[in-house]
């Protein structure tokens, strides 16, 4: 196929407006055959059809005959979550152009707009296009008339189809080959080719899929990677049709895959460029993954950590975005201390190793990095991840905090709501326009330390499952921190120290040692649940101890006579009591605790 017939494009869509659907549509409208018949080819990690989000991309090469003329249509998928954003940002720098894909029922989200912008930033040929007309509900003239308030296309512009019934795909396709443009980039010029997604498979070893942008790659030919300077061979390469089947090159605009000498996933990295040699300008844009948000994972049976260490092991073969360090909790045990691009990825990275692996783990709250200033060191930033590597407050000059640009989207009636909730978070800078007559979207800057435990849902709740939020990364700010210890007859229970804005020390205090006290069960001794900052008591419950009234025991009252004997069972009492304190040995029954850490 000449290059003039190519086309390179990504559907992009907010979750649930039918991008798996749609592409299934495309596979089957261009003969191209599964080897299996799937329900839905493009998603096949069990955790993305049930969740209904596209984690790994899955790309496909389609041939398409129009108007006599041969075509090579390579759809490129992209991950469906800003916190893949990255990725997203990748695949779609693979491309000329994007079906922009809108749920006639739903209208525009949050994450179309946030697609909408990534696509337009990188200078993509844009085909916006309503889905789902076959529904009842569908209004597609109310979303038309949004899609042009918010985005600008005129009404002409805006496609209809229906993944589900057909419906306008073939005009979809004709839009696809008549709006967007054709690769450029020359054969005669030098390899350079851009890695968007890599993963790992059992027998084939690490598999990249790269855009070739400039030159030509060949079977047997050796090549670099521009961001760690090795040199590999190609063993196999060519397109996914849509499973892999080989060619003998890859030339300027073209999408396949390739395989080689490759022993580590961590080699191969989305973004870096596969170049003929060492002359070749890198492409723009690298850059290694930043994780965000991190928690501890611990097996609940501690047993099971070799366990969970070899399921870990495996994940990351397939996911290099997440950074993993062991740790060691009086609490918990042996566990893992892992560093995620978001929430979403995080949660994604539990569901796979409870669903693909049978790992019963126990997952921490969530926090954010922090950057720090030392006395010792006042010129530079170092970023703390973990609350065990705090600093003395004494030692410090400043800490900033992770902040992130905030869009959401909801139906006006809910804004009140919404806004009190932002301010109650620390929002800043906010900005509201409205869409439409029914929709707001609300921007604004928010501490991401603010939204990683419950703002999600709590969104969620006042909008009544309306609004949507998206988020990206934007800095960070000073912020006054605080460490927050929680101790049991003064020991620590390391396993629920947190940092936090000192603003929410105290909140945070009451609530796990309330949520403490509910689940301990009572003593034979009393029991101090504190939650302290620096050496401050900043919540404190207490625990009753069971009291085994010696007196009684027997039902009837130690007579006077025997004073001896009462004296000895009370001081018996108290020594226990005092023995356990000084041991600080409070028996905690391990489901209990659980609840009390767990963040799942
Ligand atoms: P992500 O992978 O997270 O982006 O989700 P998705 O956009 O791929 O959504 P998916 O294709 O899984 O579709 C979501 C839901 O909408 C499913 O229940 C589909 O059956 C349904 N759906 C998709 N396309 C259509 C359509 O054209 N008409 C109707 N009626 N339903 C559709």
């Amino acid at each position: 196929v000449p290059q003039e017939n190519i086309r390179n494009f990504s559907i992009i869509a907010h979750i649930d407006h039918g991008k798996s659907t749609l592409s299934d549509r495309l596979l089957q409208l261009t003969n191209t055959k599964l080897s299996e018949q799937r329900d839905q080819y493009m998603d096949k990690l069990q955790v993305e059809r049930e969740r209904g989000i596209t984690v790994k991309a899955q790309s496909a090469s389609l041939f398409y005959q129009q108007d006599g003329k041969d075509y090579l249509l390579n759809l490129i998928d992209t991950p469906g979550h800003v916190d893949f954003s990255y990725e997203v940002s990748r695949s779609l720098a693979a491309c000329e152009g994007v079906i922009l894909l809108i749920d006639a029922s739903q209208g525009i989200e949050a994450q179309t707009l946030a697609n909408h912008a990534l696509a337009t930033k990188n200078g993509l040929k844009i085909i916006p296009c309503m889905n789902k007309i076959d529904l009842p509900h569908a209004d597609p003239d109310r979303v038309a008339a949004q899609v042009h308030a918010a985005l600008g296309y005129a009404k002409e512009e805006i496609l209809q189809v229906s993944g589900k019934t057909g419906v306008g795909v073939e005009e979809l396709l004709r839009a696809v080959i008549e709006r967007i443009p054709p690769p450029t980039g020359s054969l005669q010029n030098g390899l350079r080719a851009l890695v968007f997604d890599t993963w790992y498979e059992t027998f084939k070893g690490v598999v990249s899929l790269i855009r070739v942008m400039e030159g030509q790659i060949a079977h047997g030919e050796k090549f670099l990677m521009k961001s760690t300077d090795k040199t590999y061979e190609v063993h196999e390469l060519g397109i996914m049709h849509p499973e892999a089947t080989p060619v003998t090159r890859l030339q300027a605009g073209q999408v396949g895959y390739i395989l080689c000498n490759m022993k580590s996933p961590a080699e191969a990295r989305v973004g870096d460029t596969v170049c003929s040699d060492a002359s070749v300008e890198a492409l723009k844009g690298f850059q290694p993954p930043v994780p965000m948000v991190f928690a501890g994972i611990y097996p609940i049976d501690a047993s099971d950590f070799d366990a969970l260490n070899k399921a870990i092991s495996k994940l990351l073969l397939n996911d290099t975005s997440v950074s993993i360090f062991k740790e060691s909790s009086n609490a918990l045990g042996l566990g893992f201390r892992c560093g995620f691009l978001g929430l979403l990825h995080m949660d994604v990275f539990r569901q796979r190793l409870e669903q693909e692996h049978n790992a019963d783990i126990i997952i921490t709250n969530p926090t954010v990095p922090f950057r720090v200033r030392l006395k010792k060191n006042p010129k530079e930033f170092v970023t703390i991840s973990n609350p065990s590597d705090f600093p003395d407050q004494s030692q410090v000059i400043e800490f900033e905090e992770p902040v992130v640009k905030a869009s959401l989207l909801m139906p006006t009636e809910h804004l009140g709501g919404v806004m009190e909730l932002c301010t109650s978070r620390r929002a800043r800078d906010l900005d509201m326009v409205y869409l439409d007559s029914g929709q707001v979207l609300l921007k604004c800057i928010l501490p991401l330390g603010e939204i990683v435990i419950d703002f999600y849902d709590k969104i969620k709740g006042i909008s009544a499952g309306y609004a949507s939020l998206e988020y990206e990364p934007a800095g960070f700010q000073q912020a006054q921190i605080s460490k927050v210890t929680f101790h049991l007859n003064g020991k620590p229970v390391d396993a629920l120290t947190t940092i936090v804005h000192h603003t929410n020390a105290e909140q945070v205090g009451r609530r796990v040692t309330e949520k403490l006290k509910e689940v301990l069960d009572r003593q034979q001794f009393e029991v101090a649940v504190q939650a302290m900052v620096g050496g401050r008591v900043i919540a404190r419950e207490t625990i009753k101890a069971v009291r085994k009234n010696v007196l009684s025991r027997s039902g009837k009252t130690v007579g006077g006579g025997d004073v001896t004997r009462k004296k000895k069972l009370l001081e018996k009492q108290k020594e226990g009591k005092k023995k356990m304190k000084r041991i600080g040995d409070v028996e905690l029954s391990q489901d209990a605790f659980l609840t009390v850490i767990d963040n799942s």
